[in-house]
């Protein structure tokens, strides 16, 4: 019954002193908390007021204390009692009780208030501690959280890397829908909540040693895991774009690397881009590692010769992102008979001819459809069978999904594999001996709302690491 008596007194003050009584008031006013001037106070009524002011008279409110520290109320305050009349059991109820006993019941409700807003307890004005240590929202933005450094700067070759995660924004090969060139940042945009890298399924299995690994749990492994950014690839002309990317990612390689783990170089994942892109980290790694078996997940050959696909009137024009893989085999970039297309289903443009030169290149075919027939396991122990310890490239174009999974990509084919499907697939290649991937031919102007297909990449992105990590366990 405090707030009642209070109330009688404080109606005897207004009576007396009417201009003391408006000053204080105002005096309560200013000192309210940033907070409170921010969002107001919850209840703000003239009767709100008197109480309050009449609580500072008691003692029992300190109008200099911020409310970022202690409650405003002394220790003493009986909450039993003053909730007395804070519940009704029926209208009737409400309707006997008097108006003095509503009124005090009012009072007591904006006691708790006025208890319980002080609550809440803040770091002190000058602990900065929480705002540069990450969370979902913090700092720049770097894929799942890792630290970032000018990785092509001559002067920071010494800064070890053992995984470089690089952005190559080009989409001037591609032959039908643009956009690729935003790829990277709409795929670090969907990796913010990677964060927590545990999964529940990673490696398929309890036996698989993927299921130990948490890319974004610094403690949880060794690896020095570097978020480069993107290559400033120039949209005007392609050679000398792809150009800066061969030479960005030899930078790369030419950075110590931790010696925590047993690798000879920094690995690097490449987030796309058109698929172009992928012939430069092939000639990157041929140069480091010699031939290379490649299982290029996609729903296109991608070995078109560029007589058929692109070009015949100039070189200019011969080398896209349908063609790259003719030029690297042309190149001796990788092992004849090694390399796999995963998930294949796109149309050849000249049926015969096309297939003839895919051999010729030096790939076997898995089509979207043989995963139904074949399932995983034999999918993967023939991939396993025929690779052995060739050093392999993991390239995925985000195309080889559904584009009911991943509609944001440049040429869609019905009929691919959903995300689970893929992702099966790739933790199964644990044990090969993977020395870098990339993820291509996401293109963010066609993803949906809810950027799905950037997610898809992100979650590709993540089992590439996982791979990348297993190998040192
Ligand atoms: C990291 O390296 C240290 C020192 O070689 C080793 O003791 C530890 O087991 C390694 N941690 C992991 C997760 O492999």
């Amino acid at each position: 019954m405090r707030g009642f008596l209070h109330f009688i007194f404080l109606g005897c003050t207004v009576a007396l002193s009417p201009y003391k009584y408006g000053q204080d008031i105002m005096n309560i006013e200013a000192s309210a908390s940033l907070l409170d001037q921010l969002y107001g106070e919850l209840v703000d009524s003239k009767e709100s007021r008197e109480h309050k002011f009449n609580c500072i008279n008691e003692g029992k409110v300190s109008t200099t204390k911020n409310n970022a520290g202690k409650s405003d109320f002394v220790e003493d305050v009986n909450y039993n009692e003053r909730f007395a009349f804070g519940t009704f059991q029926t209208m009737n109820d409400l309707i006997r009780i008097s108006e003095t006993q509503q009124r005090t019941s009012r009072m007591n409700a904006h006691e708790k208030y006025l208890t319980h807003r002080s609550s809440i307890k803040f770091p002190e004005n000058d602990d900065t501690s929480d705002l540069f240590t990450g969370g979902i929202f913090g700092g720049l933005l770097t894929f799942g959280g890792f630290k970032t450094m000018q990785c092509f700067n001559s002067n920071m070759f010494d800064h070890p890397i053992d995984i470089a995660i690089v952005g190559a924004p080009f989409d001037t090969g591609t032959s039908y829908r643009p956009g690729a060139r935003f790829g990277p940042e709409a795929i670090r945009l969907g990796a913010r909540r990677l964060h927590e890298g545990v999964t529940p399924v990673r490696g398929n299995g309890p036996n698989s040693k993927l299921r130990k690994v948490n890319p974004y749990d610094s403690k949880s492994h060794n690896f020095t895991i570097i978020d480069c950014g993107d290559v400033p690839m120039t949209p005007f002309d392609n050679r000398f774009a792809l150009n800066q990317l061969y030479r960005a990612e030899r930078a790369i390689h030419k950075h110590s690397t931790s010696g925590k783990v047993d690798i000879p170089l920094p690995k690097i994942i490449t987030i796309g881009g058109d698929h172009t892109i992928t012939l430069m980290a092939l000639r990157l790694a041929y140069e480091k590692y010699g031939r290379i078996a490649v299982l290029h997940f996609d729903s296109h050959i991608d070995t078109w010769n560029p007589k058929i696909l692109g070009g015949g009137y100039s070189d200019y024009m011969s080398l896209n992102h349908g063609t790259f893989l003719h030029y690297a085999a042309e190149n001796g970039y990788l092992e004849p008979g090694k390399c796999f297309h995963l998930g294949l289903r796109a149309p050849y443009i000249l049926a015969t001819y096309d297939q003839k030169h895919d051999r010729e290149c030096g790939f076997n075919t898995i089509t979207a459809r043989d995963l139904d027939d074949m399932g995983k396991e034999k999918i993967v122990t023939q991939i396993k069978e025929t690779v052995g310890e060739t050093p392999v490239y993991v390239s995925v174009d985000i195309d080889v999904l559904d584009p009911s999974t991943a509609p944001g990509t440049g040429t869609m084919e019905i009929g691919g594999w959903t995300g689970r499907e893929l992702l099966t697939i790739l933790d199964a290649l644990e044990g090969l001996n993977i020395i870098g991937g990339d993820v291509v031919e996401v293109s963010p102007p066609y993803d949906t709302n809810s950027e799905v297909t950037s997610l898809a990449a992100t979650a590709i992105i993540d089992s590439l690491l996982g791979l990348l990590i297993v190998q040192s366990i």
